[in-house]
């Protein structure tokens, strides 16, 4: 049968976390347990769901399970599916305990490192921000301390948490880099919008810049420009963009609302920033998208597929994270209609559109599941992308 991807494969830089070989182990587990539990142990959840759970579903509702929400609620008290789930959660707390470990150990080291420059990239942080509710709230995805948390001064712990902790997460299945959601986003432009030159690109909600390098190479004539509101994680984003000589203008600022002039940019994308939003906030960054694009320019938002392109068991199945995973956000997220939301906030939605995009990492490499799941990111082997044109 298939083996899983060697965490070693992750591409090192100045800043990556170094392990010893007890806390490599250990991450080599809690990588190989999620993969057992994705590729193995959640496929049972199908056979419970048919056998017992639907016909007892049925028997009490008149019908057989519609919705997604009738999944749900047929599964409630399903001893497979509530035995997956515990694992599973499990696996997310143990895997952030795995990275934070070495992380710790490495701080003040991490912290010198990051002083080191070397593209002429800039950063630029901002105490004042306000950080929004929906991050300060809830611990996104059972990441303690979110993004924003400061353990130290000059604190970057979390932006190294994350870069290691993305790659177990994923099993690999993102490339060397964590890039194939900016790969794949690149792709879906070059294929559909040809013409698109951008002179300035900005990144809104980049993280540690897994996406944002790969529009250096897509776009080298182009300014590349990286918000969050996280200040760990972009200290983090900007010494590992310096330390693999990739020139990037970070700045710390709440996508809803930045301090960039009007038409600044030709290209505006994100990458699963917009399901870690509320509702509000989803239709705040579009309009500021449109207040920030240039005439004819472009805003491509990448996420994982709206619950209504796929079966209800499926949709049920990718919506785990919303009741399980700290994500509050991720069920509504899966329900935009990018058509209604660009109407919503000053474009035209004729010009708006939604689309699948197949992943750019190699998905024979990858030993994709095809199934989008929760707990499986990156294993439906596609992205789906969705915004509008100005
Ligand atoms: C899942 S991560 C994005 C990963 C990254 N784009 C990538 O491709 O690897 C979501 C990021 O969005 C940021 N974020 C959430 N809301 C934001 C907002 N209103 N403005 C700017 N950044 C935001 C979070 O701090 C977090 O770093």
């Amino acid at each position: 049968m298939h083996t899983d991807i060697d965490l070693k494969t992750q591409y090192s830089h100045g800043v990556l976390p170094q392990t010893t070989s007890d806390e490599f182990a250990r991450q080599e587990f809690v990588k190989s347990l999620k993969f057992h539990l994705a590729s193995k142990v959640s496929v049972g959840n199908k056979d419970a769901f048919e056998a017992r759970a639907n016909p007892a579903f049925a028997k009490s509702a008149g019908h057989p399970a519609e919705s997604y929400h009738d999944v749900r609620k047929a599964m409630a008290d399903e001893p497979y599916f509530n035995f997956w789930s515990a694992m599973q959660r499990n696996s997310q707390e143990m895997m952030w305990k795995s990275v934070q470990m070495p992380v710790e150990r490495q701080l003040p080291k991490l912290i010198e490192k990051s002083r080191q420059e070397g593209a002429g990239g800039t950063l630029r942080l901002n105490p004042e921000l306000e950080i929004p509710r929906y991050h300060r709230a809830v611990d996104i995805h059972c990441m303690p301390g979110g993004y924003h948390t400061e353990f130290a001064e000059d604190d970057l712990a979390n932006g190294a948490v994350y870069d290691r902790a993305v790659y177990i997460y994923a099993m690999g299945r993102m490339g060397p880099f964590n890039s194939d959601i900016g790969d794949t986003t690149i792709d879906y432009i070059k294929a559909n919008y040809p013409d698109i030159k951008p002179r300035r690109i900005l990144d809104m909600g980049c993280t540690v810049g897994h996406s944002t390098l790969s529009y250096l190479d897509a776009f080298p004539e182009a300014e590349v420009y990286a918000i969050d509101v996280g200040a760990p994680v972009l200290r983090y984003a900007h010494a590992r963009a310096e330390s693999l000589g990739k020139k990037v203008h970070f700045s710390q600022q709440n996508a809803e609302n930045t301090d960039f002039p009007d038409g600044y940019f030709d290209l505006i994308v994100s990458h699963i920033l917009v399901h870690e939003t509320s509702s509000t906030a989803i239709r705040k960054i579009m309009a500021e998208c449109n207040r920030l694009l240039s005439p004819g320019g472009l805003v491509v938002h990448a996420e994982t597929p709206p619950y209504r392109d796929l079966p209800a068991y499926d949709a049920f199945m990718l919506d785990w994270d919303t009741r399980n995973n700290n994500e509050p956000f991720w069920g509504a997220a899966h329900e935009i209609v990018a058509k209604d939301i660009a109407a919503e906030t000053g474009f035209d939605p004729d010009k708006a559109f939604e689309a699948y995009q197949p992943s750019a990492f190699d998905a024979a490499e990858a030993k994709r599941t095809k199934v989008f799941q929760g707990g499986d990111f990156g294993g439906g082997g596609a992205w789906w992308v969705w915004g509008a044109r100005k």
